[in-house]
């Protein structure tokens, strides 16, 4: 058993963060490949809640090494007060392993996130103002910082001086702001180094041997495939690559040592920040949703907008990303609606459209066509087999997976950890 990729199969916060850690004792690394701090993956472990951002959710599994590869954009700060945090509830995170490539974000991209999501007003993309997509946009202009030149004074200091010269001019011309001073911006990126030297690595090198050497790897997305800057709905998107050809670039492992895709999708749709939803609710159902899946942004604190299911964005992301499998996360909180809609297509412009339209144009003036599912009201929070299930409950499931053009493989019945109903194994 190979490579496995775990991904979000909608906007994000789909249930990551408990899909991995129930992998995590069973795997030997556990690697994220994208995004950075904007993420918030909820892990429950017993009477325990863990909130992380930057690490790997495997870092819960002792036995696991946890990875940040090369496609992350890593806040040093950030990801210190994480591990502090973490250290002081007793979790050992020394087997952490951090790419020399991964790229940093400086406390000016910081800055720039949030002067531009101000300076855009109305028309703003609702960042986590975690300054994700300027240092992504400093990667692709060449001019970014990277793990590796905190080792090297000269040439991290002729790297900020480059990267801050255009944006000097920006803040003081354009965002009426003051200039950084490219020195105190190295002194601070200095102060990190030392510490964290220990968990600098090769990690394309380390990566390719243990799959040589039949471990398992497991690669844990953040954000989910409707926010991937390619494939998502631009331009309200994150800056990087969720969708599992991220898993590739993002750590160097190439697409033949991938076995399995797994697309972890919520049974109704939340999204945060701006941009289309077509099945956006407004009402006491949305309202319900909200409070009974307890959709609050675990890394902004924002209200999540909550939706029905949407069958047309699924079967998306099997395709995008060659799904194998589904996890189907948070049926529980459908318990108690006498009738559950599931949209099953769109209607654009008087046509009826199954799949999802490439033109933003036409996203924007989908509407969701229903299909109206009978629903349950018994607890299944308990329920250990798919055959525990209500019946309503196992007929739900079945149609979803039926629409989505993957096997439904495992299913959510609560945030713990044994909140869980395997139907096939993952490894
Ligand atoms: P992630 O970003 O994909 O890791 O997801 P988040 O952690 O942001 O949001 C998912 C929320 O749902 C968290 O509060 C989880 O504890 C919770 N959760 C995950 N799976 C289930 C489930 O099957 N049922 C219920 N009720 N909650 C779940
Ligand atoms: P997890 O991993 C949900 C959204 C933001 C915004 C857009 C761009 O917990 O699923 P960014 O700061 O990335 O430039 O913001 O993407 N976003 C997320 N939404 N879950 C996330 O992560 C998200 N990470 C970013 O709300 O709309
Ligand atoms: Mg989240």
């Amino acid at each position: 058993m190979p490579a496995l990729v775990l991904l979000g199969a909608q906007w994000g916060d789909e249930g990551k963060g408990k899909a991995t850690d129930l992998l995590g004792g069973s795997v030997d690394y556990v690697v994220r490949y994208q995004g950075g701090n904007n993420a918030g993956h909820t892990v429950v472990v017993g009477d325990q809640k863990y909130a992380l951002h930057l690490l790997p959710s495997g870092i819960l599994s002792p036995e696991c090494t946890p990875v940040i590869g090369n496609g992350v954009v890593v806040d040093p700060s950030v990801l210190f007060s994480e591990l502090n945090g973490l250290n002081e509830r007793g979790v050992d995170t020394s087997k952490l392993l951090i790419s020399g490539n991964a790229h940093i974000i400086t406390p000016y991209n910081v800055t720039v996130d949030k002067v531009t999501e101000r300076f855009l007003g109305k028309r703003k993309i609702g960042t986590t103002g975690r300054g994700i997509g300027p240092t992504y946009a400093d990667k692709i202009n060449r001019v970014g910082i990277r793990i590796q030149d905190l080792y090297d004074e000269s040439i991290l200091t002729q790297k900020v001086e480059a990267a801050l010269d255009g944006k000097n001019q920006l803040l003081t011309k354009v965002f009426n702001r003051r200039a950084i001073e490219a020195g105190k911006v190295v002194e601070e990126l200095l102060s990190y180094a030392d510490r964290l030297k220990p968990y600098v690595a090769d990690t394309v090198l380390v990566l390719n041997r243990a799959l040589e050497d039949d471990k398992v790897v497991l690669f844990e997305g953040g954000q989910g495939t409707l926010l991937d800057i390619d494939h998502g709905t631009y331009p309200f998107v994150t800056s990087s690559n969720p969708t599992a050809g991220g898993a590739c670039t993002g750590t160097g492992v190439g697409p033949t040592k991938i076995s399995r895709v797994i697309g972890i999708l919520k049974a109704y749709t939340t999204r945060v920040g701006s941009g289309p939803f077509p099945t956006e609710l407004f009402d006491e159902d949305g309202e319900a949703l909200r409070r009974i899946g307890g959709e609050r942004g675990v890394t902004t604190g924002r209200d999540r907008r909550c939706g029905w299911f949407d069958a047309v964005i699924a079967r998306y992301a099997t395709r995008v990303n060659g799904l194998t499998d589904f996890f189907l996360t948070k049926l529980d909180v459908l318990t108690g609606w006498e009738q559950i809609p599931v949209c099953v297509a769109y209607e654009i412009d008087g046509k009826r459209v199954e799949e999802l339209p490439y033109s933003q144009t036409d996203f924007h003036h989908a509407k969701p066509i229903y299909e109206i599912l009978p629903g349950w009201s018994e607890d299944i929070t308990s329920a250990k087999s798919f055959s525990d299930l209500p019946k309503n409950a196992q007929n739900y499931v079945k149609a979803l997976e039926e629409m989505s053009g993957a096997p439904i493989s495992a299913i959510g019945v609560g945030p713990g950890r044994d909140e869980t109903i395997e139907i096939n194994s993952f490894l």
